[in-house]
């Protein structure tokens, strides 16, 4: 893909932007950032704070991959974003790490949530958007998870700053998932700098929660556990919770 950038002031969402602009014909690889948005949207229909001051970026893919290959996704862009707020930290900061199946967390704190929404298009074209929120400067109100913003940890760069390695390290990782072998590799990062790996979690699904020892993931990336009745189970959607 050959990345572009349009970098926008005050929109709904950054997500809506990119589809509109995928149904009127947009190519892949187009960035979509805003200073602010008006109706930015977390996963399971939460809204999403979007005040001025942190980074509120999608990007558009389309026709990225076979559906069987789509469940890696989400965990190659945590891996990503991961990359790029590691190089903004300071060298003596706590590690920047990601929770499944990809909210990046400093000391347990949530500093960035993604989004991928897909859509088919009149045309027949398969469009994704990667919404990625990063908490740069401004802290919102506590939600379902504690939250903290890269500023508490002494980051001095910018939402836009932090953007241009976010462009770099996105590139990177998405050429690399694109080449058949890419996907193990991206699996095993993601595993190095996954928080939990090995503790007990709480995953809430929507209808009830089950705990368990968080085991790790499997090739596709869905989360397993193991259960006090000594089986494992595969989890491809849930909120986790540590401890
Ligand atoms: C989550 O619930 O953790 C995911 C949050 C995703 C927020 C980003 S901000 C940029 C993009 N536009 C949106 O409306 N949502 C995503």
């Amino acid at each position: 893909d050959d990345f572009r950038h349009e970098a926008l002031t005050d929109v709904s969402s950054t997500n809506t932007e990119c589809l509109e602009r995928a149904r009127k014909g947009a190519l892949s690889g187009l960035w979509v950032t805003a200073v602010r948005q008006t109706g930015g949207r977390g996963r399971r229909g939460r809204a999403w704070f979007s005040e001025p001051g942190n980074l509120y970026a999608s990007l558009l893919l389309i026709d990225a991959a076979p559906m069987d290959r789509l469940g890696s996704l989400p965990l190659a862009v945590a891996v990503a974003v991961q990359d790029a707020i590691s190089r903004v930290m300071p060298l003596d900061a706590p590690d920047v790490l990601i929770k499944w199946p990809n909210d990046i967390l400093i000391q347990r704190l949530k500093v960035c949530g993604i989004l991928v929404e897909g859509e088919m298009l009149p045309d027949g074209r398969h469009a994704l958007v990667i919404g990625i929120g990063i908490n740069v400067a401004v802290a919102p109100e506590v939600g379902l998870y504690p939250v903290a913003t890269l500023r508490e940890f002494g980051v001095s760069a910018s939402p836009d700053e932090l953007f241009a390695h976010l462009f770099q390290s996105m590139a990177e990782t998405l050429s690399l998932w694109n080449g058949g072998q890419g996907i193990a590799l991206i699996m095993e990062r993601w595993k190095q700098v996954a928080g939990g790996i090995g503790e007990n979690i709480t995953v809430n699904l929507p209808d009830r929660s089950i705990s368990g020892r968080f085991a790790g993931i499997d090739d596709t990336g869905l989360l397993k556990l193991e259960t006090d009745d000594g089986g494992t189970r595969l989890i491809a959607a849930g909120d986790v919770f540590f401890g």
